[in-house]
């Protein structure tokens, strides 16, 4: 479903930089419509009214390696404006006849440079100031027609522009947190130079998705997997907005959920659906399959494919539904485009596509323009509650990557009852907002530890909590001292057969959230 194929945009041209999703991220903020395009699409940008103006990213190439990704002429005389950050800076500059230096050296990190003319590019910013370097070239003669605009210790040309036909260059990342105005450079850019004004609105939006959702559903029937996170319930909320009973919701007990989680989900979501939510008890079936299994990816297997037979089997019994909506993100579908250089390490073992095509339905996906945070507001303006909308994100399978080892029905029970303390305490601490995700971790190792006279030989829970924007890098949360004291006390005093409690201190990369 496209819902926003006339509004303004601008194009970001992907050349493989771990900073790409986060320049389409910064023109969000600041209320700009910005898709993200592998160079090898550049045509379609060449030929898209709403396309207002382009980006092009770095990238770990030199335009000097074969291979090094590229576009055409036709996209730099398409006569959109277009920034060219870092190896966008290099390309654009090397194809209208500039020279690139080469250089084994790297310069990465803070930088500060001063401004030497004047342009619109950096409007309302200082002469001086900080800026965030990673580069190993530099160009080092201008094409015809570019003027330097700022330099640095290092570099000559740390940004040029060409006015006349609309060409902006910058050897800087102005995305990146550490370049002190790079914001104010993106909006003099979207706006100033490419012209856009209209805002992003999560109202507007969910105007525009319902009114769509209904002229294509007409008087059909749609099937929702609902899982209790904040994808799937803004999803099952907009269609219940706009189709209402014509909407069925489907929520699969897989025994390894949170505690209470079956029948919170069942009471939160049927206070606000117009058609209660069907709920399936499976956990016979899922513990079935996972006995006897102690690899991640087998543990992954054994709870999709069982996930998918219960979920056929339920829809069958419902009558004749015609779309499947599903709650897939902007970010789950860069993964799949981004090609010859993805922007970042693919999670292959996400189960991003959701169920499989052979099931037969034509899809809804709604939220499939949208980053997290952004679904967040959405769900905000459709009222649905702050408890529901804030909640951690929770892997499809569960609890089942959270038990290393085999896993069981008591040692779900165990687990269920020490990340319920802990999760209960962040909410108490008023720590768990700042968490991007929190949970505990029940390890395959036991412990010697005392407890009144008894020496105990007991198995040990891991906490892990980080801060993260998207899941793809993480660093472990600075939990104050005596919010872990007190977590680590209560699950030991409470959670039988558990008598030592760590906590996780290590960042993504090179580690992952989970466990497993
Ligand atoms: P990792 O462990 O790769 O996790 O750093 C990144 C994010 O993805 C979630 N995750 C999963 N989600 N199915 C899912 O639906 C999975 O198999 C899966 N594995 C990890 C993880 O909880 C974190 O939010």
């Amino acid at each position: 479903m496209d819902n926003v194929s006339n509004q303004s945009e601008i194009a970001v041209i992907d050349f493989g930089s771990q900073y790409t999703q986060l320049i389409a991220r910064k023109l969000r903020d600041l209320g700009v419509f910005s898709e993200i395009y592998p160079y090898t699409r550049y045509q379609e940008i060449v030929n898209a009214d709403n396309v207002k103006g382009v980006i092009l990213s770095g990238g770990p190439s030199s335009v000097f390696d074969e291979g090094a990704p590229v576009v055409e002429m036709a996209l730099l005389e398409c006569g959109k404006p277009i920034l060219g950050i870092c190896y966008g800076m290099q390309l654009m500059c090397k194809m209208l006849g500039g020279s690139i230096a080469g250089s084994d050296k790297r310069e990465y990190g803070p930088a500060t440079i001063e401004l030497i003319d004047k342009s619109s590019f950096m409007n309302n910013t200082p002469d001086s100031q900080n800026v965030w370097m990673s580069h190993g070239d530099r160009v080092d003669s201008l094409p015809a027609g570019f003027k330097a605009i700022a330099r640095s210790g290092s570099i000559e040309h740390a940004a040029a522009v060409d006015v006349d036909r609309g060409f902006y260059c910058v050897q800087f990342h102005p995305e990146v947190v550490h370049s002190d105005h790079g914001m104010q450079m993106l909006e003099n850019f979207t706006r100033d130079i490419c012209g856009i004004t209209e805002k992003w609105s999560p109202a507007e939006f969910v105007d525009e998705a319902i009114s769509e959702i209904r002229q294509r559903v007409g008087d059909r029937h749609v099937l929702c997997g609902v899982s209790g996170g904040v994808d799937s319930t803004v999803v099952a909320t907009i269609l219940d907005k706009a189709i209402g009973e014509q909407l069925h919701c489907v929520f699969v007990d897989n025994g390894v959920l949170r505690f209470d989680e079956a029948q919170n989900v069942e009471t939160d979501l049927n206070s606000f659906l117009s058609r209660p939510i069907v709920s399936v008890d499976a956990k016979a079936e899922f513990f079935a399959s996972l006995a006897g299994i102690s690899d991640p990816e087998k543990k992954r297997k054994a709870i999709g494919g069982t996930f998918i037979d219960i979920f056929k089997k339920t829809a069958n019994s419902l009558g004749e539904l015609h779309f499947l909506a599903q709650g897939t993100l902007y970010p789950d579908r860069i993964e799949s485009v981004s090609i010859n250089g993805p922007s970042h390490v693919i999670k292959s073992h996400h189960n991003v596509g959701g169920l499989p095509a052979e099931l037969g339905f034509e899809l809804i996906e709604p939220l499939q323009d949208l980053f997290k945070d952004e679904v967040r507001k959405v769900g905000k303006s459709l009222g649905i509650p702050d408890n529901l909308l804030m909640r951690h994100p929770f892997p499809g399978p569960g609890l089942a990557v959270r038990i290393l080892g085999e896993v069981t029905p008591s040692k779900v029970e165990m687990l269920q009852a020490a990340d319920h303390i802990y999760i209960q305490e962040l909410l108490d601490s008023g720590e768990y907002s700042n968490i991007w995700q929190a949970g505990a971790i029940l390890l395959p190792v036991q412990t010697v530890g005392v407890m009144g006279d008894q020496r105990t030989y007991e198995s040990v829970v891991a906490l892990r909590a980080v801060t993260s924007q998207d899941g793809m890098t993480a660093d472990w949360s600075r939990i104050p001292a005596e919010v872990l004291a007190k977590v680590s006390n209560k699950i030991i005093n409470e959670v039988k057969g558990v008598n030592r409690v760590v906590y996780d201190i290590s960042s993504k990369p090179p580690s992952t959230i989970e466990w497993e």
